[in-house]
């Protein structure tokens, strides 16, 4: 029996990484948090910003690979691990202005189509129920308050080393979703055939079992139990 796919999308901060690998883990499955590679060919435009190669072609040009590491997804980017560059609000705010492009959302979906080809993954962003997994047996859109989730992410980022105030970080969240929301192409939305659920006030844990449970009631119809 072939595995299913799980994508997960939402907005900023939403727990779509910490709920999403955990949901991997149970199942033994891949884990794919897509905005990893957005932020990552953020940082390599950045990093390369004198170059002359088009954005897009230094997308094209970019060979990814992840390591399964269970306190934090981590990814290397032309064979180097990047992941610790990647959090930055610079970043954070060009990753989501570069998504607004066509021609890199087309090589990335691409490298996302073909991890996701064989099943067995748990994918997370923005677009995953609605572009890239469409046929997926079970879409989650993961949201939370606006204060829940700058709280979230205030603390990630203090976490990571990241000295930025409560105020400046709501407001990066707001500007990127609005960004996100409203780009032509792939824009963040709910596939029409998505669960949705409010993460304000339940622990990770129970989200974690809410989507297990979607899982198992769709593994059994997709494989005819
Ligand atoms: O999930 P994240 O915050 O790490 O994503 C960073 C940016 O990448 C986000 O603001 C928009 C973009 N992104 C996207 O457009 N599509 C995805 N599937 C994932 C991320």
């Amino acid at each position: 029996m072939k595995p299913i796919s799980v994508a997960i999308d939402g907005p900023v901060s939403a727990g779509k990484s910490i709920i999403g690998s955990k949901v991997a883990a149970r199942l033994s499955y891949l884990f794919i948090d897509t905005g990893l590679m957005y932020r990552a060919v953020a940082w390599k435009i950045q990093t390369n910003f004198a170059s002359k190669k088009k954005w897009s072609e230094m997308a094209a040009l970019s060979k990814f690979e992840w390591r399964n590491n269970p306190s934090s997804p981590t990814i290397l980017l032309d064979g180097v691990d990047v992941s610790e560059k990647l959090f930055s609000p610079d970043i954070s705010l060009l990753s989501s202005q570069i998504a607004t492009n066509s021609e890199i959302r087309k090589s990335l979906v691409k490298c996302q189509h073909d991890i996701a080809k064989e099943g067995g993954v748990v994918m997370v962003g923005r677009d995953i129920g609605t572009v890239v997994l469409p046929d997926a047996p079970v879409k989650v859109f993961l949201t939370a308050s606006v204060d829940a989730r700058a709280s979230r992410r205030y603390q990630d980022l203090k976490e990571r080393g990241i000295n930025i105030s409560l105020d400046q970080v709501k407001e990066e969240m707001i500007e990127r979703d609005r960004i996100d929301s409203t780009r032509v192409d792939s824009p963040l939305k709910p596939a029409e055939d998505a669960v949705l659920i409010d993460s304000t006030t339940l622990s990770i844990e129970a989200v974690v079992e809410k989507i297990l449970a979607y899982v198992q009631t769709a593994g059994l119809k997709v494989h005819g139990g």
